[in-house]
């Protein structure tokens, strides 16, 4: 009979074979639901047996809460990077050089793909990931094993044969276009500014502190640099061929190359075969494939001389301007978009692209009815970067920027300093009114269930509502009948609004539209402050000493309730039962005896949890930072403290306090 370890021993190694057949090789062999089914058969056995836990068991990959600030290590090797060209003809002098500089012996090279992610280093020691560390500077970077072992298509432990008994792999983290997409999707519904990239969404995932968020984006990492003492083989290629067949991911488009019309016949397959791909690339690179040559040839200060990147030239279509019109927005800035004839660009079709503002039009001198480049540049918003001149109408005039609000007709006013060009009219024109009733339903806002960008419009045609307070007004009776309006949509907008006067205070400081409060400062100003008495009577030099509030936000705070028409509407709000004080609950217990203080915490705790932890430092006043810097002023340490974090703190003199000396420090209160 098979034994208990031996079981979850099986059980892993099966597991594990599953998730390289289904995320490297993409080729399951067993139902989601098997394998969900063996994953529960092990997770139950290793609770029942903790004596044999393993932090590489496939069960770990989903990311526990433990993960703390990062710790930084050095590189053994500098992570470099490096030398571009932007064209067959500069890589091909690059082969001539190389060839040149070894006469008479035959050069063979490997194509593969410039991953457009983020750079990870992979230590391995007898077949088990001991550490993941970013890019970081090149010389260190910040250990990320725990976010690195969400990757489901990165191997824990290896399988096959032949590996060193330690070693350093590297390649890149990317998030495949279908995660990127759907992230996006998420952002867009909650309302959240967009990702421009896969990039940034991939380096910014991989700097959570939460494993568990990483876990639940999708990201997916290739592999392209073998390094270490006893590699498998003396070249680049059988090694990236030994590492895939350990489970790591490498590319198929990586191959060999043996002659410069074969590396031109491969920049011209790839530079249209790429949008196939699944993930973002930015270029491919050749290497040279033996790696005695390549110790021979080098590297200069940044970069190996036995390697060159190509980049692919960034998507680009040609396309008529039909018009620029000019939007304004919620706060009365005036955005130039330019309309154009309908073009394909990387997969959609484009129709229009922002100018930005007044600099960056006048900058790119647009004509009337000019054919202008759009770019879309691994971004998702297209941009105009130029116009060809050869084709402009020289009787067409400069299309000019705006002096009067399109849509209030109100001369347009603009600060020194800044770009934007602003409507001063903030309670008549129609844009800005209505854009603040679209803000304050929203769902990070009030979230009123029912009303949407629409239904405001409508309300605003039918007269019903010019401010916030109206929807407070507004009965089933007033709404049925609007075109588009039946009994059920009325019914659902009414509820939806008297759902909203549970809406706590925080957010409805935010919604109330205060120029240049967001989110953040809204929830650090009601709860700096208490109530809207307090708020609405703080001088500019009060609300100054809010953290994140400076002397703009203060004086458009104290601005914005000089405003009579700001101040009826509040009263109003006030009247129809919305939130105007911090909940008690929340209320109570608040103090500031941490007074701004940032906190690390490592470890494992026993009073209370992690989480609590950080709400306890947040309710006194505290601050959560993640990683140990000069700044620091505690580390809150329980057991299992990392040794190089503490070793951190030391040198930087950061204090080390463990949970019951900072449970003294909050209970003086
Ligand atoms: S080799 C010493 N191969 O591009 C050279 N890098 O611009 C090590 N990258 O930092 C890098 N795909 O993050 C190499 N197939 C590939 C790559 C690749 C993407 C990234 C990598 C590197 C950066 C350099």
């Amino acid at each position: 009979m098979e034994n208990v370890k031996d079981k979850i021993e099986r059980l892993r190694r099966e597991l594990e074979a599953h998730n390289h057949k289904y995320y490297v090789e993409n080729a399951p062999v067993i139902s989601d639901r098997d394998f969900d089914m063996l994953l529960k058969e092990l997770e139950a056995l290793e609770a029942a047996h903790p004596e044999y836990d393993d932090p590489l068991s496939p069960t770990r990959r989903v990311g526990s809460d433990l993960a703390t600030g990062f710790e930084q290590v050095p590189h053994l090797y500098p992570m470099l990077s490096l030398a571009n060209t932007y064209s067959i003809d500069d890589v091909d002098a690059w082969a001539r050089r190389i060839a040149e500089s070894l006469p008479g012996e035959s050069v063979t090279y490997v194509g593969e793909m410039k991953f457009d992610g983020s750079g990870i280093s992979l230590i391995y020691e007898h077949g088990r990931l001991v550490r993941a560390v970013t890019r970081g500077d090149g010389a260190v970077g910040d250990v990320v094993t725990d976010n690195i072992k969400t990757i489901r298509s990165i191997p824990l432990t290896l399988s096959g044969s032949g590996w060193p008994e330690r070693f350093e792999i590297r390649g890149e983290v990317v998030m495949p276009w279908a995660s990127f997409e759907r992230l996006n999707a998420e952002r867009a519904f909650n309302e959240e500014p967009l990702l421009a990239n896969p990039r940034n969404a991939c380096a910014g995932t991989l700097k959570m502190l939460d494993p568990r968020i990483v876990a639940a984006r999708g990201l997916d990492a290739y592999f392209y640099y073998l390094l270490g003492e006893d590699l498998p083989a003396d070249n680049h290629y059988d090694n990236m061929m030994a590492a895939r067949s350990w489970g790591f991911k490498v590319s198929d488009a990586m191959t060999r190359l043996d002659s410069l019309e074969a590396i031109d016949r491969y920049i011209r397959h790839w530079d249209t075969a790429r949008r196939e791909l699944p993930v973002a690339t930015d270029g491919l690179v050749f290497k040279v494939d033996s790696l005695r040559r390549q110790l021979n040839l080098g590297f200069t200060a940044k970069s190996p001389r036995w390697a060159v990147a190509y980049k692919f030239p960034a998507e680009r279509a040609l396309t008529r301007l039909r018009s620029v019109s000019f939007d304004v927005g919620r706060t009365g800035v005036v955005t130039p978009v330019a309309n154009l004839e309908p073009v394909l660009l990387s997969g959609t079709i484009v129709k229009r692209a922002s100018l930005h503002n007044a600099d960056i039009m006048r900058q790119l001198d647009i004509h009337h009815g000019d054919m202008l480049y759009v770019e879309k540049g691994g971004e998702i918003i297209p941009k105009i970067t130029g116009v060809d001149l050869s084709r402009r109408d020289p009787a067409a005039g400069p299309v000019e920027f705006v002096s009067r609000c399109p849509a209030c007709g109100t001369p347009l006013t603009r600060e020194e300093g800044e770009a934007a060009w602003v409507c001063p009219d903030k309670y008549g024109c129609l844009p800005q009114v209505m854009g603040r009733v679209e803000h304050f339903v929203a769902r990070r806002m009030m979230n009123i269930d029912g009303i949407g960008d629409e239904t405001v419009a409508a309300l605003f045609a039918a007269g019903l509502v010019r401010d916030s307070a109206d929807l407070y007004d507004l009965t089933a009776d007033r709404i049925v009948g609007l075109p588009g309006f039946a009994r059920i949509s009325a019914t659902r907008i009414v509820d939806g609004v008297r759902a909203s006067l549970a809406v706590p205070f925080e957010r409805v400081v935010f919604a109330l539209s205060i120029p240049g409060v967001g989110e953040t400062t809204a929830k650090k100003i009601a709860r700096a402050t208490g109530n809207i008495d307090e708020l609405m009577s703080w001088p500019a030099e009060r609300l100054q000493a809010i953290e994140d509030v400076g002397p703009r936000i203060a004086a458009s705070i104290v601005d914005y309730f000089a405003t009579e028409t700001n101040r009826r509407n509040v009263e109003r709000l006030r009247a129809a039962g919305v939130q105007m004080a911090v909940a008690e609950t929340d209320a109570e217990g608040r103090t500031d005896l941490l007074g701004g203080k940032s906190f690390v915490i490592s470890g494992v705790f026993a009073l209370h949890s992690r989480d609590q932890y950080k709400e306890l430092i947040e309710r006194n006043g505290g601050k959560n930072v993640g990683s140990i810097s000069k700044k620091t002023d505690y580390i809150l340490a329980g057991e299992n403290m990392g040794p190089a974090k503490l070793e951190k703190a030391m040198k930087l003199g950061v204090p080390v306090i463990d949970e019951r000396t900072f449970l003294a420090m909050i209970e003086q209160a």
